[in-house]
């Protein structure tokens, strides 16, 4: 892939945002008005309309327009596909006989008919969510790709173990799906949410039954067409589009959902555990929120960190759940942080997503626009100062200024709640000894970030932030390999890599009673008797 050619890796999206320049070229050109393929219920392999006939609008965020009605599946819905994914599930069904090898076919079969359409189901995704398609096409795409490849890999080596027990038994594990998994994923990264989900409950034989955020349905959608194309069993994967409260309330409190996943807010999260233990105690796995320190040391790299600082904030439109949305800088620095970054989100384009020479695009929908023009507002009247932004752009969509507040202090509305959006907060600190507890002071622990050139520094951070992820110098390097997930209140549970697949599976002890084994050979002149000791040193 010329993508993959242009050496990403180096500082994760940071840098292969960077070298879209050198890239660009490569990248094809966007479709900008997409031909809308599917937008009905996917259940057992077809397409259909939702139970009730009901439909709802999905709407384009640099317009505010209608793009399209999408089915709107609900608890009936819900019901039918979970039965789909009971029958796929069945002892004897061809996804219950195929070889483990057979699925991870299915998953790279998978990726590569996403390669073959990436610049559509990036300009759907553009379409649909508002994230630039440049941006969408590099990151995203590459990252969904990866996922699938990654967990596809996997699928034949998901192993139990021997285990040398007391007594005289033969003893192992398995490692068995855990059967139905219901998926409830956000609409910030509709396509990488998926993959996230999908990836390693496919690998792990599992079968699916997943409701998409109503914001951005398409997307998914296409994708289940492109499973089926890849030759997934019929109910292997089911996909309903339809609202929180009751498609997404319909899986949580499913009594023949085994498992559910779900990534949004911490909010919704507790609403979604509280129905699977009410319902059958379903296994439960949650990404929520954040709230991450990124912190800037005095002896940092003064323009990578500001350039670190605003990528950490801005990717995304801000939209993401692990942003590095307290910006903490050392004193000594502070005042020239604070104007560097100020300029540079100035200096940030936002404007149509479909255009190369933009950075940021809109907010998803109204909702959110709203939801983040308020925090703005808390953030002036609570005596944080303004110093780039703090406005709607553009004279249509749901666009916002990059914004950036300094003089942020801890207990602050804006300094506590999850914004979502473009909204820098600087904060100042004296010493590494207030610190850490100041990074703490959150419900959140999702990512935290350090700047800095001094080892020592960066490792203390590292060992000792409560964060399920911490980036040294860096930002948003994802890779299926590396686990992804919260501590506190941002989640449960871990997704990506081989943790990932915890998850996604039970493990079963099986011991089998031996006895020592009698073989008795019969000879010309009499009886010749053999026996065997099993050895218990396995
Ligand atoms: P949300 O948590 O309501 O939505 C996430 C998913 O949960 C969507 O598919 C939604 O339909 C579903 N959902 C909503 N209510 C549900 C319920 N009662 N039962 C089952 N499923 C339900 O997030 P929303 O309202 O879209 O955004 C609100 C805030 O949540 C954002 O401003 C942001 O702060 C946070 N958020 C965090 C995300 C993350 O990646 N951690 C992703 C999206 C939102
Ligand atoms: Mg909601």
């Amino acid at each position: 892939m010329a993508l993959l050619r242009c050496g990403l890796r180096a500082r994760g999206l940071l840098s292969a945002l960077r070298n879209n320049a050198a890239c660009m070229s490569s990248i094809p050109q966007p479709i900008t008005n997409p031909e809308i393929k599917y937008n009905k219920v996917f259940v057992n392999n077809e397409f259909i309309d939702s139970q009730s006939g009901k439909t709802f609008p999905t709407v384009n965020p640099s317009t505010g327009e209608v793009i399209c009605q999408v089915a709107e599946g609900d608890k009936k819905d819900v019901d039918v596909a979970v039965k789909a994914a009971q029958e796929a599930f069945r002892l004897g069904s061809p996804w219950r006989r195929m070889d483990a090898a057979g699925r991870g076919y299915l998953l790279n079969r998978l990726a590569d008919l996403i390669e073959r359409d990436r610049a559509y189901i990036t300009s759907l995704e553009t379409l649909d969510n508002g994230k630039p398609y440049h941006v969408a096409y590099n990151a995203d795409l590459r990252l969904v790709i990866q996922c699938y490849r990654y967990y596809a890999g996997w699928a034949d080596k998901i192993e139990g173990k021997t285990v040398p027990v007391a007594g005289d038994f033969f003893a192992y594990t398995r490692r068995e799906p855990v059967g139905v998994c219901g998926q409830i994923i956000p609409w910030n990264f509709p396509l990488l949410m998926q993959a996230w989900k999908l990836g390693p409950a496919l690998a792990c034989g599992n079968t699916v039954v997943m409701k998409v955020a109503e914001q951005t349905p398409l997307t998914a959608l296409y994708i289940a067409h492109l499973a089926r194309e890849a030759g997934f069993p019929p109910g292997v994967i089911n996909i309903i589009p339809g609202y929180g409260p009751t498609a997404g309330g319909a899986i949580a409190s499913h009594m023949d959902v085994d498992k559910l996943a779900f990534t949004g807010s911490t909010e919704v999260g507790h609403i979604v555990a509280q129905a699977a233990a009410q319902s059958n105690l379903k296994r439960v796995t949650l990404e929520l929120g954040g709230k991450s320190p990124n912190i800037v040391m005095a002896d940092a790299n003064m323009e990578q960190a500001v350039e670190m600082s605003h990528f950490a904030l801005y990717f995304n439109q801000g939209q993401c759940c692990c942003a590095g949305s307290r910006t903490f800088v050392e004193e000594k620095v502070y005042d020239e942080f604070v104007e560097r970054s100020a300029a540079r989100a100035k200096k940030r384009t936002v404007g149509d997503p479909f255009n190369a020479s933009n950075e940021q695009g809109p907010q998803v929908d109204k909702e959110q626009a709203d939801k983040i023009m308020s925090y703005i507002e808390s953030g002036k009247d609570q005596g944080a100062k303004l110093v780039a932004g703090g406005n709607r752009a553009g004279e249509k969509g749901f666009y916002i200024e990059p914004t950036v507040f300094a003089d942020v202090k801890d207990e602050m509305k804006i300094a506590q709640e999850e914004i979502f959006g473009p909204v820098q907060s600087i904060m100042k600190f004296k010493s590494m000894d207030e610190l850490i507890e100041r990074c703490h002071k959150t419900i959140y622990g999702l990512a935290a970030a350090v700047h800095t050139n001094d080892l020592e520094k960066a490792l203390h951070v590292a060992n000792t932030v409560r964060a399920g992820t911490v980036w040294v110098n860096c930002f948003d390097v994802f890779d299926a390999g590396m686990p992804f997930g919260g501590y506190k209140m941002s989640g449960t549970g871990r997704e990506l890599g081989e943790y990932g697949l915890e998850a996604y599976s039970e493990v079963k002890s099986v011991s089998c009673h031996i006895s020592d084994i009698k073989i008795s050979i019969k000879l010309l002149d009499g009886k010749l008797e053999l026996w065997i000791f099993l050895d218990k040193l396995q």
